[in-house]
């Protein structure tokens, strides 16, 4: 397979200080034990520093270098085409609800980086989404006029400030993009500065009651009255959502530029292949970063192949030239489109919150779910808990599994740097060849509930086609909602 171009990383993670916070080596107690720090564990964790209560959170690689460090980070209320279809399913009160949360939690990053002086390149933009098929500009006329039933400032215009050639466009002014990674850094030190206690390289491999909520970790142990679960995907839950959610995942690319006014605003497609595209820079200059389509995750044999068309469709219509960064991200769907966040069983399981299911739009929807639980906890009344609720009906043929893409003859079809699955009787096995070409071989067998993995050879881990778990090449957890390695086996 030919090398792809760009550096297999993404430019935000790349170009932000990696922090510095130990491992939990003892056994503590505090008030609130959040779990994963993302956007949504470092929002309510500081949340409830603010209002005086005590915090630990727990991650397992280092804060904000995973999905929200990964994202587009748009900072918007336009969720592509929503308001629309949210009136039309849940209802207009809930859709108005869904505005009023997004704006707010939108609000809040702006304020919070005032607040706490978080350097993290937070700039004003529009945001659009654009087609090119006249058909569709009914549709955005359609979800402007919903959008501003709810309350919202949309307008419609006859093309997008683009490049290339549109049919209409919906706009919404005043909102914003950032550096997500340098934001949650800028978070973590916020919470550290209100008392909060961080502790990173520290996995959460078991959470279970014990005189109140007990999650231990490799070294440590915390004790707490109340636990967010707050790892994109939920490593445990009262209800099980890895089923009632479908992970999906998508290509970026980020490609220098002459300047960062190369586009101006944040655009989205409403057609497929989708398209997402903003600016940013990294330390060498501004760039432009493109999304390309969604994938469910795992279920790719060629993800490098999906690459190649990203890079095709930017150089034909933008003017873009070296393909600086390149990487994946994740993020998972729910069949209304809401996610799902809060108390799943506050009879059975009191002080147990999660939060999943941002349909790639967790930035906003995330800020959002983090301030509601810290509400929660806090035992403050707050409006969105219904929208959220995590133990509302699901539909159940919404979620979709697969089977491993990966399997291979032999070893020999394994390049350096890349991986196969080989079959050895009954079992599946997760073959990984080092670049001075040494095979290593582990278990296929995601350590979530067993489904067998897809090698990955655009980022070089190993996915997982049910519930889209991720591990490193070498079987280390990346995502959950697994928590162990793949163990190693012979061939
Ligand atoms: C391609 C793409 C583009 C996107 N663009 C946008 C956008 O422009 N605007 C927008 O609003 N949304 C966007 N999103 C969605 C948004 O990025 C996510 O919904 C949001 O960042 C999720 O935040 P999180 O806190 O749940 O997850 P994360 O940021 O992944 O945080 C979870 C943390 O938990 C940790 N963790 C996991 N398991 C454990 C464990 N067992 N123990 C301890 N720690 C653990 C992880 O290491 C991680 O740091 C996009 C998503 C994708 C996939
Ligand atoms: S993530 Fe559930 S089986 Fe792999």
């Amino acid at each position: 397979m030919p090398e792809l171009p760009g550096k297999a990383d993404c430019c935000w993670v790349a170009n932000t200080q990696i922090t510095d916070y130990p491992p939990l080596d003892e056994s503590i107690h505090a008030e609130t034990v959040v779990v994963g720090g993302g956007i949504v564990g470092l929002t309510a964790a500081l949340r409830l520093c603010e209002e005086g209560r005590s915090v630990i959170v727990l991650e397992g690689l280092r804060v904000g270098r995973q999905v929200t460090g990964r994202s587009t980070a748009k900072i918007t209320t336009q969720h592509r085409l929503i308001y629309r279809d949210l009136i039309d399913s849940i209802g207009f009160d809930r859709a108005r609800t869904y505005a009023e949360a997004n704006s707010a939690g939108a609000e809040r990053i702006k304020s919070w980086v005032a607040e706490y002086d978080i350097a993290c390149e937070l700039e004003a933009k529009a945001a659009y989404t654009y087609t090119q098929d006249p058909a569709i500009r009914s549709k955005i006329e359609a979800e402007a006029d919903a959008a501003r039933q709810l309350g919202l400032v949309a307008e419609v215009l006859d093309r997008a400030p683009l490049p290339f050639d549109t049919a209409g466009a919906l706009r919404f002014p005043d909102q914003a993009q950032f550096n997500p990674a340098q934001y949650l850094v800028g978070l973590a030190r916020a919470v550290e500065s209100r008392g909060g206690r961080i502790f990173e390289n520290s996995r959460a491999r078991f959470i279970g009651e014990a005189s109140r909520w007990r999650v231990v970790t490799d070294h440590g142990t915390v004790h707490a009255e109340n636990i967010l679960v707050a790892t994109n995907m939920t490593v445990k839950s009262p209800v099980g959502m890895a089923h009632r959610t479908q992970p999906r995942s998508h290509p970026a690319m980020a490609f220098r530029v002459e300047d960062t006014a190369a586009i101006d605003g944040m655009f989205i497609s409403v057609e497929d292949p989708s398209r997402s595209l903003r600016t940013g820079r990294d330390a060498d200059g501004p760039l432009l970063v493109v999304l390309g389509q969604r994938y469910n995750t795992g279920q790719e044999r060629d993800l490098a192949a999906r690459f190649v068309e990203v890079e095709d469709w930017a150089r034909a219509n933008l003017p873009v030239g070296e393909a600086v960064w390149r990487w994946c991200n994740e993020d998972y769907d729910t069949a209304d489109r809401v996610p799902y966040a809060g108390e799943p069983d506050p009879e059975k399981a009191p002080g147990f919150y999660i939060a999943t299911g941002f349909n790639a739009w967790g930035i906003s929807n995330g800020t959002a779910v983090g301030m509601m639980i810290a509400d929660q906890i806090a035992g403050q009344a707050n409006d969105w808990t219904a929208l959220y609720d995590p133990a509302r009906p699901f539909p159940e043929d919404f979620h979709q599994s697969g089977d491993s893409q990966s399997i291979v003859a032999g070893p020999e079809e394994i390049a350096p740097g890349h991986g196969g699955v080989l079959i050895s009787g009954e079992e599946k096995i997760a073959a990984w060849r080092d670049e001075a070409g040494n095979l290593h071989t582990m278990s296929a067998n995601c350590t979530h509930k067993g489904c067998a993995l897809t090698w990955n050879n655009a980022d070089r881990t190993w996915d997982c086609p049910c519930h889209g778990s991720i591990f490193a090449a070498d079987g280390s957890v990346i995502h959950g909602p697994a928590r162990k390695p793949l163990p190693p086996v012979e061939f």
